[in-house]
């Protein structure tokens, strides 16, 4: 929200008087004095009039887990142990998960209370590569590559996916680069070819890696410069 409506939508300012404060600098965002009528602030922003705080805003809170196999990427499940569980975290309710997993697959997840992050990591548009490493049951053709670089046709969802990138590392093995998460989309593509996929863990997305240093069902905090990467 701009911040001229914000301090205008409060009860004790009107447009004018807003005006005023930002001419004369006296109010701060995030300990920054503004005067941009346009500027934007969100809901993570400190914002301060002179001294006095008018929205102490929420504190943005990012985690990377090595996701283990059989960790549901759900907020709660009947059966099973679910990503959020393995958290030791206050206030998880206010966590989502930045592309979830299937069952199976073990890697990089990303969990945020931050929507606005999560949606530029995750959102086809932004075009962050999503990395998997890919172990299937039969021999991977040559031949892959050029398919998955050409987009498949998905016909549940009526769409052809965007470009992908495949490096073959073995006879049964492989990375796979995606831009987008379609449902099961690894899987399927490789089902394409009747080739099914036995082993998948993420290692990137966009541009942050799995911290080699964490062990399946390990997780921490992101560090400022990870954060700002996306
Ligand atoms: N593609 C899949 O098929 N499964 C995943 O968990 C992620 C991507």
């Amino acid at each position: 929200m701009r911040v001229d409506r914000f301090l205008s939508n409060l009860p004790r300012f009107n447009r004018k008087q807003v005006r005023g404060l930002l001419v004369e600098r006296r109010v701060t965002v995030d300990g920054v004095a503004i005067s941009d009528p346009h500027h934007d602030v969100r809901i993570f922003h400190r914002v301060c009039v002179d001294d006095e705080v008018l929205d102490a805003g929420i504190t943005a809170r990012y985690f990377m887990l090595h996701n283990a196999q059989g960790c549901v990427s759900a907020t709660s499940d009947p059966q099973h142990p679910t990503v959020l569980d393995l958290l030791d975290e206050p206030d998880k309710g206010e966590l989502h998960i930045a592309g979830r997993l299937d069952f199976n697959t073990t890697g990089l997840m990303l969990i945020t209370n931050d929507g606005l992050w999560s949606r530029r990591l995750t959102q086809p548009q932004t075009k962050l590569p999503k990395v998997y490493l890919v172990e299937t049951e039969q021999a991977i053709g040559d031949e892959y590559a050029a398919t998955f670089a050409q987009g498949l046709y998905f016909a549940f969802e009526d769409l052809t996916t965007q470009p992908a990138h495949l490096q073959i590392l073995g006879p049964r093995t492989a990375r796979l680069a995606i831009i987008e998460g379609r449902y099961h989309q690894v899987k399927r593509m490789f089902g394409h070819f009747d080739n099914k996929v036995i082993r998948l863990h993420r290692e990137r997305m966009g541009p942050l890696v799995l911290d080699a240093a964490l062990a399946p069902g390990e997780y921490r905090e992101l560090t400022v410069d990870e954060i700002q990467q996306v």
